[in-house]
């Protein structure tokens, strides 16, 4: 069973809509089991700074509807080193940790990941919008972030519409579609640009031609910032089928909110799990979702792993867009 007597928790990289449902479960489920909680502050930057203070059950109160990370977050340059995550391993010993959670995207766990490999025990919690957590079906913030693009393209689609425009609106996602997919979907995009698939301009614009001639008023394309050049599309787009064109950028209104309830749910169960791992004596493993269940997988192993987009999906927007 667990020797571990005091928890720290992090939230690193961007932040995500539900971190905080998630520091919240972790430092609950820890207090509940008589376990010291520390929190640590902006991440692995703040670590290395030892920024570093108690958390009692009162200090997460309140803290579950709110977007953001109330731990603060950053990213760290100097940790990225050998010498770095030396020094960070030092500083969770000085102040009693003895295991810590990360809760982050790509590479927060990564650095999670060089923290264990120097023998010191973590858990990696996945939160990031972007979901493109090769190990987990899904990461915090996700449906948070897709549901405020939503909203927001809704909005954009009626002034398209009012004008007869063509709108192409660029969402997050790094090097990942996910976001921009499934919003395609969502929002009746006539398509969709992901760095993951190949797109054919050419087609794009006979699409738009060929529905002005079957009287559509409003073309929206979902672009995703790991594609980019909005404007540049919009221009190319105008000059060919005459289509006035405009781009928005969403950017980090994404990021911002209240977290949904699927969220906060799914926060929830993977605090409660990272917990509950620790205190069976279970070290150095991803707490994430498979087949909607959350499981856990050993770290290295988590992140060799790697998950595509879902091209069903990309079909499915081309025939609902006639
Ligand atoms: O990983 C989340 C994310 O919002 C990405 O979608 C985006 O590419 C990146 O973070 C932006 O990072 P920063 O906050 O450093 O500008």
């Amino acid at each position: 069973m667990s020797e571990t007597k005091t928890i720290g928790i992090l939230t690193s990289g961007g932040d995500a809509p539900g971190m905080n449902a998630a520091i919240r479960s972790v430092a609950r489920t820890a207090l509940n089991l008589g376990y010291k909680v520390m929190g640590i502050k902006r991440g692995y930057h703040g670590l290395l700074k030892g920024e570093i203070e108690e958390l009692t059950s009162r200090m997460v109160s309140d803290t579950l509807q709110r977007g953001g990370t109330f731990l603060q977050t950053a990213r760290s340059k100097s940790f990225a080193t050998d010498e770095g995550v030396t020094k960070a391993v030092e500083i969770l010993k000085i102040f009693g940790i003895d295991a810590l959670v990360v809760i982050g995207g790509d590479g927060s766990l990564k650095g999670a990941r060089d923290i264990a490999n120097k023998g010191f025990p973590v858990i990696g919690i996945p939160g990031t919008i972007d979901n493109d957590i090769g190990c987990s079906e899904y990461t915090i913030g996700f449906d948070t972030a897709m549901n405020t693009a939503m909203e927001a393209i809704d909005k954009i689609r009626d002034t398209a519409s009012s004008h007869e425009r063509c709108s192409v609106v660029e969402v997050m996602g790094r090097n990942a579609g996910h976001i921009a997919l499934n919003l395609g979907l969502a929002n009746g995009a006539e398509t969709v640009i992901i760095p993951e698939m190949p797109y054919d301009m050419d087609d794009i614009k006979r699409t738009i031609i060929s529905g002005r001639n079957r009287g559509k008023k409003h073309y929206i394309i979902i672009l995703s910032e790991g594609v980019g050049g909005g404007q540049a599309l919009c221009k190319d787009i105008e000059e060919a089928t005459g289509v006035e064109s405009r781009a928005s950028i969403l950017g980090y209104i994404q990021r911002g909110g209240s977290p949904t309830t699927r969220d906060r749910v799914i926060a929830s169960q993977m605090g409660y799990h990272a917990v509950k791992l620790l205190e069976a004596g279970s070290y150095n493993r991803v707490v994430a979702m498979k087949d909607s269940k959350i499981v856990d997988y050993e770290i290295n192993e988590a992140l060799d792993m790697k998950k595509g987009v879902d091209e069903d999906i990309l079909e499915l927007i081309r025939t609902l867009s006639i």
